[in-house]
């Protein structure tokens, strides 16, 4: 690989003279071309800098590690190639290299022990290559590489003790692979690993005891995966994880009450899932998580007392759940909320009541609601100088007269011409009477009038409620189907 230096060849070129070196090298070009050997402290075609001991031969179309590169360098990209191996040896004359990066190739294989000289190596990019099994000992004795990336190959499995010797390792990518299976003690070894990153797998499940060796794990990304429950202690033993990201998992319809115990979390997101509601008694011990992001869930109601353990809550993000209904109570528990984001939802209202208290609130986000501007409202309507809308300030969908109108643009003396409410009224409260054969269909009309707009119930006699649901002759048609006013039935 290593051309053999000649005198004054480019291994014992001291680099505080390869500057001289370049200054000359335009009157000497002719000479040096012809002399092989001399001159080296560039491979051809690569472009090297002596100060940052780099070499860059990125996208040359190499097939193999070039020669000429200086043995002092640091620094060396060899991405974009057409690299198809890294044998054991290959890098051997390179003993200072820090930073590696192999990235777009074709490599296919790693032998053991190819890095294995590489005492220095700090970080090894192997993104985009077509690696399918990364044999035992490819990354051995590797004791200061800090960050790893081995995302977008082809692998299918990670074996045991796959990165053993990493024990510097803080950031390790291995996304973008077709990996079904991660064997239990693939991951023994990464005591020092902070931050990992699954991404774009076809693994059906992670299990705890995988996951259990990573004791200094902070960040946990598990992204794109079909994974669909999360069950009992999946994150056992991970005491120093802060931050979970669990994103487009389209399969996740359970997460056990029990996934997220022993954790101490800061930051948890759940998005893109198939989650129909908030996973309130998995939540029970994250008594230090300030920031909850649960957007793009099928997550349509928040009911009371949803998030009742999260005492330290400071932001709440559900966009575009297609929530329809904040019940009251629903932010109980809340004390610290600081910013709410229910941007691009389907809610109408938003009521005081169902926060434990408002005046913690400094940011909030209800753009992209069909909002109904009632009284319901007025409560935002009288902060609206000091609450931060985030740049999008709520426009109102309803009623009819102020359809359109952005919640900042009402004066003062406005407010009470818009939002007040009506007390719900039943329109010609009379007794119906209805003349009809027998088998003959009967319906009886409930007219109701108010701001909001009520919601109509019928009650039967026996005092009962008639709901769509009732079985039997009785049915209760969508437009009158629910509400306040007792309408007289039968
Ligand atoms: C890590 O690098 C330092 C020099 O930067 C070296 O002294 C030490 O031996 C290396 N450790 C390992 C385990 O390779
Ligand atoms: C992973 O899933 C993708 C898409 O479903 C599929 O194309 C690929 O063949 C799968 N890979 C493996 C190893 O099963
Ligand atoms: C999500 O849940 C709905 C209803 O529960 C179901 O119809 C749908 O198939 C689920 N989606 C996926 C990707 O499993
Ligand atoms: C919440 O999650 C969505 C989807 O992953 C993401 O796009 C968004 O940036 C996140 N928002 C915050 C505030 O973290
Ligand atoms: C609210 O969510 C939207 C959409 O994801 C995002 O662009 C915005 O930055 C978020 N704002 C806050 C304050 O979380």
């Amino acid at each position: 690989m290593t051309g053999s230096p000649g005198p004054g060849g480019r291994a014992l070129v001291p680099w505080s003279r390869v500057w001289r070196w370049l200054l000359a090298a335009s009157l000497v070009a002719v000479i040096t071309s012809t002399l092989p050997g001399s001159s080296q402290a560039c491979p051809p075609r690569c472009e090297c800098s002596a100060q940052l001991r780099s070499v860059s031969c990125q996208r040359r179309r190499l097939t193999n590690i070039p020669e000429g590169i200086p043995t002092e360098t640091q620094l060396l990209d060899l991405s974009k190639n057409r690299l198809r191996w890294v044998q054991a040896g290959d890098l051997a004359p390179y003993p200072r290299l820090e930073e590696v990066d192999l990235s777009e190739n074709l490599i296919a294989t790693l032998e053991p022990n190819a890095f294995a000289t590489l005492q220095s190596l700090k970080v090894l990019k192997l993104r985009g290559n077509q690696l399918k099994l990364v044999p035992m000992g490819a990354f051995a004795k590797l004791g200061n590489l800090t960050s790893l990336d081995l995302s977008e190959n082809k692998m299918v499995i990670l074996l045991d003790y796959t990165f053993q010797d990493l024990r510097s390792l803080k950031h390790l990518e291995v996304g973008d692979n077709d990996l079904v299976y991660i064997s239990h003690k693939a991951f023994s070894g990464l005591v020092g690993l902070e931050d990992l990153m699954i991404e774009r797998c076809n693994l059906t499940s992670i299990s705890g005891q995988t996951l259990s060796y990573l004791r200094s794990l902070v960040t946990l990304r598990l992204r794109h995966l079909s994974i669909t429950a999360l069950e009992d202690q999946n994150f056992r033993k991970l005491s120093n994880l802060r931050g979970l990201e669990i994103d487009h998992w389209p399969y996740l319809e359970y997460i056990s009450p029990l996934s997220f115990q022993s954790l101490d979390l800061h930051w948890l997101s759940i998005t893109n899932t198939n989650i129909t509601s908030v996973p309130s008694a998995s939540f029970k011990n994250l008594v230090h998580l300030t920031h909850l992001n649960l957007s793009y869930n099928p997550i349509t109601t928040l009911e009371p007392w949803a998030f009742r353990d999260l005492l330290r809550l400071k932001e709440l993000v559900m966009v575009s759940t297609g929530l329809t209904t904040v019940e009251p109570h629903a932010l109980g528990g809340l004390r610290q909320i600081r910013v709410l984001n229910f941007s691009s939802n389907d809610l109408q209202t938003l009521e005081e009541g169902s926060f434990h208290s408002v005046n913690s609130l400094e940011t909030l986000r209800v753009d992209g609601n069909p909002l109904m501007c009632d009284c319901r409202l007025l409560w935002i309507l009288q902060r609206r100088k000091t609450l931060n809308f985030d740049g999008r300030v709520p426009v109102c969908a309803g009623p009819v007269e102020v359809q359109g109108v952005s919640l900042s643009s009402f004066t003062d003396s406005a407010l009470f011409d818009h939002f007040t409410c009506q007390k719900p009224k039943i329109r010609n409260r009379k007794l119906q009477q209805v003349i009809a054969r027998e088998g003959q269909s009967v319906s009886f009309l409930c007219r109701a009038e108010g701001e909001p707009t009520p919601i109509i119930i019928w009650i039967s006699p026996q005092r009962r409620r008639i709901t769509t649901k009732s079985s039997g002759r009785i049915t209760v048609l969508p437009s009158g189907t629910f509400g306040d006013p007792l309408c007289p039935a039968d």
